[in-house]
């Protein structure tokens, strides 16, 4: 048996979104403290899956520490840090690349639906992501991934790798970890085309909320925010086949922690002249005070750099041992 233990992380490959505060940050803060021990990493190692400018992505490296600490992430209670300080995910990623299989990657939607026509032209690196991000969970042996909607695919292969790994060699040595898919906001949409998913490498500024955003900025794209003219509906069923509607709905419900029924209860029937503002003062009072938190640390980078050191001194004590019995097993 395993103990009870969290890893999850978020890839600095632009300003943090809504999206990663519903998804993710919001429920790292829930779950630290209680049962799991807790590790937040910052995924640098597969932002550069596609090209980053080198100046940029350490900005944005610092920004999701700051989004981190910011929203609550103790680093005495969680273990935090930035990936390519810790050898050992680069070193099982490798590992678990001779054990995933290439039909495995194959059917990953995600790596997909990044490479469109142009699958050819990827790194090959892009195409390996899950294998990295099964080691990434795996070197810490954690047994609860929380990830929003879109990451289900990649954790269900990371418990193939984990199964493969544990039948190949005749050993129970790796845990099947469990994704956390919880709450009412895990796939959060893009404010102008409701198909799309609310991304930080979106095309428009204005498709989605950065929780660097100031109140102007927040209050104008919920404004904007397409929806069909009918008001909200009673019932979560008529709610189904309205996706705009629906994601406003379920993002008030995550920043109010509330269940999207209850936010049906409360402004059913009325209509987007009276919810968009509601909704909008709702993300600002939730966002503003860690928008102020985040551009202060931002400030004294090197405050940030020092609490992300000493993460990752903590995280290497556990994977290092981990990664070592994996090489040992396998007959390196
Ligand atoms: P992005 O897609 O913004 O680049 P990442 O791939 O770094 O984000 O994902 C970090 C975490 O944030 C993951 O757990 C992911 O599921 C979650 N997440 C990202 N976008 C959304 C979204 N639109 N709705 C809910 N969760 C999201
Ligand atoms: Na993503």
């Amino acid at each position: 048996t395993f103990a009870p233990r969290v890893f999850s992380g978020i890839k600095p490959s632009g300003g943090l979104t809504l999206g990663n505060y519903l998804g993710a940050i919001k429920r790292f803060v829930e779950m630290q403290g209680g049962d799991f021990e807790t590790i937040f990493c910052v995924m640098d190692l597969h932002a550069i899956t596609v090209w980053q400018d080198p100046e940029e992505l350490k900005r944005a490296t610092r920004e999701v520490a700051a989004g981190y600490l910011a929203s609550g992430i103790d680093p005495e209670k969680s273990i935090l840090f930035n990936q390519s300080r810790v050898a050992a995910h680069a070193e099982l990623g490798w590992l678990f690349s001779c054990v995933a299989r290439m039909g495995w990657m194959n059917r990953m939607t995600q790596f997909k639906e990044k490479a469109g026509k142009n699958a050819e032209k990827q790194s090959l690196g892009l195409y390996a992501y899950p294998s990295l991000m099964a080691a990434d969970i795996l070197a810490y042996h954690a047994t609860h991934v929380p990830v929003g909607e879109d990451q289900k695919q990649h954790v269900e292969l990371t418990r193939d790798i984990a199964a493969k790994f544990n039948h190949d060699y005749g050993t129970e040595f790796f845990p099947l970890t469990t994704p956390v898919i919880e709450g009412p906001a895990m796939r959060v949409m893009n404010l102008r085309d409701g198909t799309k998913k609310m991304s930080k490498s979106g095309e428009s500024d204005m498709e989605r909320i950065n929780m660097i955003d100031d109140a102007d900025a927040i209050a104008k794209k919920f404004k904007k925010a397409r929806t069909d003219p009918a008001p909200l509906p009673e019932s979560l069923d008529e709610l189904k086949d309205r996706p705009e509607a629906k994601n406003l709905v379920d993002i008030y419900a995550g920043l109010s922690g509330v269940s999207a029924e209850q936010v049906i209860a409360e402004y059913g029937g009325a209509g987007w002249g009276q919810f968009k503002p509601a909704l909008a003062d709702l993300a600002v009072e939730k966002l503003a005070p860690i928008s102020s938190e985040m551009a202060r640390l931002m400030d004294d980078p090197a405050e940030i750099d020092r609490i992300m050191a000493k993460g990752a001194e903590r995280a290497r004590a556990i994977a290092d041992p981990i990664v070592a019995k994996t090489s040992e097993i396998m007959g390196l």
